[in-house]
């Protein structure tokens, strides 16, 4: 191979600049030229492509977003904007591709390896809820600023002595509740999941009251429900003075963690291993602290779900 393509669509997360910096200068290092493709698959389908060289990838390691940009195309999901797509990067002479990002940017990227395209995904997302692989870049810098938010409104959550609703991002996913929630020290961590049982949190809001506690936090996945219906409910039964707080998009942007930017880098240069190496239709992921290549579909066909344990551990030390 001599020329590759690299793209980020989807949701953008914190560290997808640095995996974009590790595919450029990873080929470059193998005498490979890159391709940035401009807005995912969108750009894909119009065909807009750049040039990349390592210069083109400095000073971007520590900024959030994505440089490439990024888009949801509802062109490529038809068979014709496929078809364009193909065309397109024969037209360019683009041999493989690397896809960065979540779990709709990785099933365009199976369909594109059906058309017979080499292509090789990196998962990217702040949702962490890719199955395959322990962390999707993102998570953790997401994660770390949804657990500062939450320490922020302990504060003033304890001098009004009053009950937080924090609702954290993950349409379908928990994760970001959970890890938040622990690490936040949250009463109760509400997630897509698991069923929201009222009387178990009246009752554990309740006895943290009587143990003397002056302030309660609820953590809720965006994937429950309206957070101001729950808080409403919360209130009625409980009498508690409640107030919600939506964390919303401030978890997607922001300098990427230390974490994500070393996970970035060494998936990036593995993508580019793995695709000149022959590789199609594969996943790179980071599994108990190495780096692994994964036959991709079936990874998409699999449900990541909760570590059972980590959830009985947040209803352990919410106690
Ligand atoms: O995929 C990440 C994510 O942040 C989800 O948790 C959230 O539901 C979704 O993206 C929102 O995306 P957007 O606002 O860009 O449509």
């Amino acid at each position: 191979m001599h020329t590759i393509g690299v793209l980020t669509s989807g949701g953008d997360a914190p560290g997808m600049n640095a995996a974009i910096r590790a595919v450029v200068r990873r080929a470059a290092a193998l005498g490979v030229e890159v391709i940035g493709i401009a807005r995912g698959y969108a750009g894909l389908v119009q065909g807009d492509f750049h040039r990349l060289n390592s210069g083109s990838v400095t000073d971007i390691i520590h900024r959030g977003g994505t440089v490439l940009l990024t888009a949801r195309s509802a062109e490529f999901r038809t068979k014709a904007g496929q078809a364009k797509a193909i065309d397109n990067l024969n037209h360019e002479g683009i041999e493989g591709l690397i896809v960065i990002g979540g779990d709709g940017s990785l099933h365009g990227a199976v369909e594109l390896a059906k058309m017979g395209l080499s292509v090789v995904g990196i998962p990217a997302t702040i949702d962490n809820d890719i199955a395959g692989t322990d962390y999707t870049i993102g998570f953790d810098t997401a994660v770390g600023t949804a657990v500062e938010a939450i320490n922020r409104i302990c504060d003033t959550a304890t001098s009004h002595e009053r009950n937080f609703i924090i609702e954290v991002m993950g349409r379908h996913s928990g994760q970001i509740a959970l890890a938040s929630g622990i690490a936040g020290g949250a009463e109760i961590i509400l997630i897509p999941e698991y069923p929201v049982d009222y009387d178990l949190i009246v009752e554990r809001l309740e006895r943290g009251r009587k143990r003397g506690k002056l302030h309660s936090i609820v953590v809720v996945a965006e994937g429950v429900g309206s957070a101001f219906e729950i808080g409403r409910e919360i209130a009625r039964r409980t009498r508690l003075e409640s107030r919600v707080t939506i964390l919303g998009h401030i978890q997607r942007g922001g300098t990427p963690t230390a974490f994500d930017c070393l996970l970035a880098s060494k998936l990036g240069a593995r993508a580019v291993e793995v695709l000149l190496a022959g590789g199609s239709s594969r996943m790179v992921a980071s599994v108990a602290n190495k780096i692994l290549d994964l036959d991709l579909e079936p990874l998409l066909k699999a449900k990541k779900g909760i570590d059972p344990e980590l959830y009985r551990l947040a209803e352990v030390l919410a106690l």
